[in-house]
């Protein structure tokens, strides 16, 4: 089959489609046509040798999840049979032909989705709704401040704040361009965080308050500042990092304010507690299907064109999701 491999570390170039073995089907997997895969913020990272172990620089197929449809199930597989359509995280990179994946992180997708958009909705739905809803726990009235809101997380997370019943919701993005599109997906203000500083903006439109939680992937100076607009009982989230640099904690910020910082990963849930992801993905799918929440796909590539899809993602004109199609 042809897959994406990575043989060395390095810039979108380093993406070359080969031919590799098909994986064998272990007994508790289910073997995957891939139809449609998504696009992540991750597979970046793990480009460039930032995420979950890719740092030795050994080579590996990127991607966290696809849809497709299952051509093979192993022996000990009791809810999934041959021909239906499923959506994974997939044991091998999702950048492929065909994929295996475990029954426990593979989910039906019902007859009123289409592939792309299930495909599209598995890592960006699941964690933004467990960020909000498990981690934040956001409750109805509360204020959440959204970064890098015009894209994949972001416009899903902008979404998810408000059928959870967030009040009030400030985003913000690197240019003017994306602001029209980040309201439009729902946010009451966003803040252009280049031309703009948006603790002022977050301080001056909560009345000094500042957000109830912080939704932050960009760490840095961005997570620092962050904290100078979280309001008393203010909950950060920390699961990303795309602007590379980590940002330094201060204890004295926390204790007499009762503010918390919550690190989130999907990935570790996915190998360690499979379970816990889910309750988040029956939520999302029945989301999707009473079309509450639409996820938005921007852009599809070809597998052959993964270099061009990250180079797009990396230049930070990308909105919503982008997908790789086989
Ligand atoms: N922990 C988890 O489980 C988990 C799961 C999924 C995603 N994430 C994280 O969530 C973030 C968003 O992921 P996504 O896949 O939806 O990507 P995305 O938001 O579609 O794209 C990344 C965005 O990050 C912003 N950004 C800030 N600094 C950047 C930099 N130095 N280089 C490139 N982009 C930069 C850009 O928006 P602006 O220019 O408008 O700021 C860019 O559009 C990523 O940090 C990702 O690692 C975490």
């Amino acid at each position: 089959m042809r897959a994406i491999v990575v043989n060395e570390l390095g810039a979108p170039e380093v993406l070359k489609l080969s031919e590799v073995e098909l994986p064998k089907v272990l007994s508790n997997q289910v073997q995957i046509k891939v139809q449609a895969i998504s696009v992540n913020f991750a597979d970046i990272k793990a480009r460039q040798g930032q995420y979950h172990g890719t740092e030795s620089g050994a080579a590996f197929t990127p991607g966290l999840d696809c849809a497709g449809e299952i051509v093979e199930i192993g022996s000990k597989v009791t809810r999934f049979k041959v021909g239906q359509r499923v959506m994974a995280f997939p044991k091998n990179g999702s950048y492929a032909e065909y994929v295996n994946a475990d029954e426990d992180l593979t989910f039906v997708i019902p007859d009123e989705l289409n592939s792309e958009t299930a495909a599209a909705s598995l890592t960006v739905g699941i964690t933004a709704y467990n960020v909000i809803k498990k981690m934040a726990h956001l409750m109805p009235g509360e204020t959440i401040l959204i970064h890098a809101a015009a894209g994949g997380i972001g416009s899903t997370a902008i979404q998810l704040a408000k059928i959870l019943g967030a009040s009030k919701i400030i985003g913000t993005v690197s240019r003017d361009e994306k602001v029209q599109v980040a309201k439009d997906f729902g946010a009451d203000h966003i803040i252009n965080y280049v031309s703009g500083d948006f603790v002022e903006e977050v301080n001056r439109l909560t009345n000094g308050k500042g957000a109830d939680v912080i939704l932050d992937t960009i760490a840095g100076e961005t997570f620092e500042r962050s904290i100078n607009c979280l309001a008393t009982f203010g909950r950060i989230i920390s699961f990303g990092h795309a602007g590379s640099m980590p940002g330094v904690l201060k204890t004295m910020d926390l204790h007499s304010s009762c503010r918390s910082v919550i690190g989130y990963s999907t990935g570790t849930y996915r190998k360690l507690r499979p379970e816990f992801l889910k309750e988040s993905a029956d939520n999302l799918i029945e989301l999707m299907l009473q079309k509450k929440l639409t996820i938005h796909i921007s852009k599809r590539y070809t597998l052959a064109q993964a270099s061009d899809a990250h180079a797009h993602i990396e230049s930070r004109q990308s909105i919503g999701k982008v997908l790789l199609i086989p």
